[in-house]
């Protein structure tokens, strides 16, 4: 008898769509899957103004048609206004605001370097209930890139948190198991995305046999130890932890270079291999919760109507190596095995 699981139609709660003809091509990829998605803003230049988030939203929504909900994001910068923000969010053109400490990954040039400047926003999203997304790692060259998670929980996100109380913060993309416990220690208003990338990747996959460039992103991928807590995290059925997939695509140029740039393009069988992280984890019943439940009940809206069926197959399932775009060809991901899980045409 086939194997089959429906769920909930997904949501995306970290996503990189990027704008022209790299948006244009990769954009099905996503809302093929996917009913919604949080729209990251580091854009060249960012999206830093309502208007900008609202420009954005309706050039990908030309892409994906109506059936597919961007759900738009602004980019904090030192001269953000709160009051811009708060209205956005008012009028239903934002739904979180991301902040990237200066020099922490792609195109954060333009992020925050003193957070107390960024004060006053703060306190005014926690009074308007408006969720900050954190890119968490510190930028301090003195940090080894593997512990600057764990040191931005000490140096900059308890004390915003301490300092700004009902500010709605998410941990994106962790990576740690100083994250896990810090997210898992707190009873309210404080959640993670976990990707698709590092559920199957830890340092090693990187780095032993020859550089492998697809598999560079930010923040890097960790010892096998933290991996093993992201799985247990993401499986366990905690609702604090949901999916995030920091999608990123680069053209293959970008990422085989002599200076690569960090992202894993997942979104194309990101699905296919969550199913086979939580067949192996035993944990195959708390997939919806981890996709498609866990990241509404956050963000307080209603869990998607539709719904996506997968099944599993005895043969591998093929997917494609890389999505050709305008901008040149994107890699797919490759989790290192095969997957048996397809998901079935809506
Ligand atoms: O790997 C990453 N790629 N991490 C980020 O934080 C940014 C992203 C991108 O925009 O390419
Ligand atoms: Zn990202």
């Amino acid at each position: 008898m086939t194997q089959r699981l429906t769920l909930s139609r997904p949501d995306d709660w970290h996503l990189h769509l990027r704008d022209g003809a790299m948006l244009q091509g990769i954009a099905p990829e996503s809302a093929r899957h996917f009913a919604r998605a949080i729209i990251m803003p580091n854009l060249l230049p960012p999206v830093v103004t309502g208007a900008e988030a609202a420009a954005y939203r309706d050039r990908i929504l030309a892409v994906t048609g109506t059936g597919f909900t961007p759900l738009m994001t602004l980019y904090l910068t030192e001269a953000t206004d709160p009051a811009d923000v708060v209205a956005a969010h008012r009028d239903g053109i934002i739904t979180a605001v991301k902040l990237y400490p200066a020099g922490a990954t792609t195109n954060s040039a333009s992020g925050v370097r003193d957070f107390d400047r960024v004060r006053g926003v703060l306190e005014a999203m926690a009074e308007a209930g408006i969720p900050l997304l954190c890119h968490g790692e510190v930028t301090d060259p003195e940090i080894d890139i593997f512990d600057r998670e764990a040191v931005f929980i000490d140096r900059v996100l308890d004390p915003i948190r301490r300092a700004t109380p009902g500010l709605r913060v998410v941990m994106e993309h962790i990576t740690t198991t100083d994250a896990v416990n810090y997210v898992t220690a707190e009873p309210e208003g404080l959640g993670a995305t976990i990707t698709t990338h590092h559920l199957v990747i830890n340092r090693n996959h990187i780095l032993v046999g020859g550089i492998k460039p697809h598999y560079y992103c930010l923040p890097v991928a960790k010892r096998e130890i933290h991996r093993e807590a992201l799985v247990k995290a993401a499986t366990s059925g905690d609702a604090r932890f949901f999916l995030g997939t920091d999608s990123a695509p680069h053209a293959d140029d970008a990422k085989e270079s002599a200076c690569g740039c960090a992202g894993c393009f997942t979104a194309t069988n990101t699905l296919s291999i969550l199913a086979h992280v939580f067949e192996a984890a035993g944990a195959l019943e708390r997939l919806e919760g981890f996709t498609s439940r866990h990241g509404p009940a956050f963000y307080g809206l209603p869990v998607n109507a539709g719904t996506i069926t997968l099944e599993r197959r005895e043969a591998p399932v093929p997917y494609p190596a890389k999505i050709e775009t305008g901008a040149g060809p994107v890699t797919v991901f490759d989790p290192g095995f095969p997957l048996h899980w397809q998901v079935m045409p809506a």
